[in-house]
């Protein structure tokens, strides 16, 4: 199975903060748990260059627009490395392959019969680099999204798409494939908006006010609209307009992962685009002759800092390489991902993280991990314990732990959830879920008290501390698209090695007995220090 999966890709008028943060990690979570699954798996991110933004902000830096623009794709990309993102490839809209992409979507649009000229007059919000209908302003005139932003009154004579012309097919699109915009209420609203909006609209600008931007084919005057050359990117990455072979690997996207403020894009302007160019473009389509369209756009919602929206002017912009440095990285995803519902909008509070890193992962995960490996070794000779695989288990079923098949059912539903993007739902199903969980393991020491009952009955103890040992292993691959850091030092503190990843299959991997009873436990160390240690 081969599984695209894409952020959006981000304006570089400034640093990413932990808005963008949070849409790229998430996209890492699912990229990797498909990794894991044997997907074959492609990562795109990169950054949106050919902005009004782009232009004002190296004018305001005093350098010249390419060293800007240089530079900042250089601190995206490395921001993303340094927090260890695990993309395979970064998009810059100012590489000559993406100008490749756009030449050849653009003509076939062209030969669609979908582009015309026209002269309008209407407001442009640079912020969101969309025009503005009155209905869309505020009362005092301004875009509700932008209040402290002007609005440039644009009079140009411009091409022009024609997207009323594809509004049933949206809706048709819609209707049929329910599952095309996660989650439903994001549907709902796009399903409103193309049936009361969704017009023709100016797809360039004239190239002597515009001072970026790819120019239109075959008409130097006029720059393309940054918004359909932007969509283009997570086709130019994947060889379309260079490498038909490859874009026929990859291409379409199985999910373009986005913040709820782009869907308008996403969700209906580029599936119009597509349907369009496919009518004259062979490689965007279907046997069928049908477009070739992403399968999923995934909108998650968005997060307040503090309670408050995160603004420059508020001062409360937090930069992810900071916050790296007051909280393992790991503990940060964890967060993001256990703290609000994916999908959902959510607040952004170091009291709650602290919270959290204490009890789930220090006291829950960490403290779990500690007791059996330790009682490992000092009751069974710093050794996973001998236990027969076939008969264990079951014999502990006087207490509140499920038996084996306890544990594939819970792998059965965190595979369901990282395939269907509940990032949230998988860690909930692995804390706190029923039949085996980690609170429930945690349980189990309790009841059974491995201490005491090694006086009595060592054979039991046995089979209650590999339990526990087999169990972190399991939900160490569990959590592994989430914290894979924290993953990788449980693995190598049960005594394996996280690479047997890479020789491992899926199937093998979570079944009930990878770890080798009588095989060595190294010491064993603290997996969630003290914060500020
Ligand atoms: N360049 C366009 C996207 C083009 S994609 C073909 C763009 N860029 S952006 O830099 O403004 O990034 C917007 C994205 O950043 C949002 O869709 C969302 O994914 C993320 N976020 C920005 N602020 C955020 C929050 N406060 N909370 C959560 N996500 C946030 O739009």
């Amino acid at each position: 199975m081969k599984y695209y999966i894409t952020t959006p890709i981000y304006y570089v008028n400034d640093k990413p903060h932990i808005g963008s943060t949070y849409t790229t990690v998430a996209a890492d979570i699912l990229a990797r748990a498909h990794r894991l699954r044997g997907d074959n798996t492609f990562f795109l991110t990169g950054t949106d260059e050919n902005s009004q933004k782009s232009v004002v902000a190296a004018e305001k830096s005093g350098k010249n627009l390419d060293v800007y623009l240089n530079e900042m794709a250089a601190i995206w990309e490395n921001t993303w490395k340094e927090l260890g993102v695990s993309f395979d490839d970064f998009i810059r809209t100012t590489e000559e392959r993406h100008h490749k992409a756009v030449d050849r979507f653009w003509k076939a649009v062209e030969k669609s019969g979908d582009i015309y000229k026209d002269t309008y007059e209407r407001h442009y919000c640079v912020g969101c680099e969309d025009f503005k209908t009155d209905s869309e302003l505020n009362k005092d005139d301004r875009c509700p999204l932008h209040p402290n932003k002007d609005l440039d009154l644009v009079q140009e004579e411009n091409y022009f798409f024609k997207a009323s012309a594809y509004k049933d097919d949206i809706l048709q699109l819609f209707h049929n494939h329910q599952n095309f915009i996660q989650p439903p209420k994001r549907l709902n609203e796009i399903r409103s908006y193309v049936k009361n909006g969704f017009a023709d609209f100016s797809i360039s600008r004239e190239a002597k006010k515009v001072t970026c931007g790819i120019p239109v084919p075959g008409d130097d005057s006029q720059r393309i609209y940054v918004w359909f050359d932007a969509l283009i990117n997570y086709m130019s990455a994947v060889g379309y307009g260079t490498d038909d072979e490859l874009f026929k690997k990859w291409w379409p996207a199985n999910l373009h992962l986005v913040g709820k403020d782009i869907i308008k894009f996403h969700c209906a302007l580029w599936p119009a685009m597509i349907m369009s160019a496919a009518k004259n473009d062979p490689l965007l389509q279907n046997d069928d002759g049908s477009p070739k369209l992403p399968e999923q756009i995934f909108a998650h919602g968005f997060f307040t800092i503090e309670g408050q929206k995160m603004s420059k002017s508020l001062g409360n912009v937090i930069d992810p390489l900071e916050l790296a440095k007051e909280y393992p990285f790991d503990a940060i995803r964890y967060f993001f991902f256990r703290e609000i519902g994916f999908g959902n909008d959510g607040n952004f509070d170091r009291a709650r993280i602290a919270e959290r890193y204490q009890s789930d992962l220090a006291n829950t995960l960490g403290n779990l991990l500690n007791r059996a490996v330790n009682m490992s070794r000092k009751y069974f000779d710093g050794k996973v314990p001998l236990v027969s695989l076939d008969s264990q288990i079951h014999k502990l079923s006087d207490s509140s732990w499920g038996d084996v098949e306890a544990v594939e059912t819970l792998w059965q539903q965190v595979d369901e959830y990282y395939k269907t993007a509940r990032i949230d739902l998988a860690l909930e199903a692995i804390w706190n879920g029923e039949g085996a969980s980690l609170i429930l393991a945690n349980r189990l020491v309790e009841e059974t008290k491995p201490f005491k009952l090694i006086k009595e009955d060592p054979e039991k103890t046995a089979l209650v501390l590999y339990t526990l040992l087999e169990f972190c292993r399991n939900v160490a691959w569990m959590i592994e698209p989430v914290m894979p850091k924290i993953s990788a030092d449980i693995i190598k503190q049960l005594g394996q090695n996280p690479n047997i990843i890479h020789q491992t299959k899926f199937t093998d991997l979570k079944k009930w007995g990878g770890l080798e009873p009588g095989s060595d436990l190294p010491e064993p160390k603290i997996l969630f220090p003290r914060l500020g240690e």
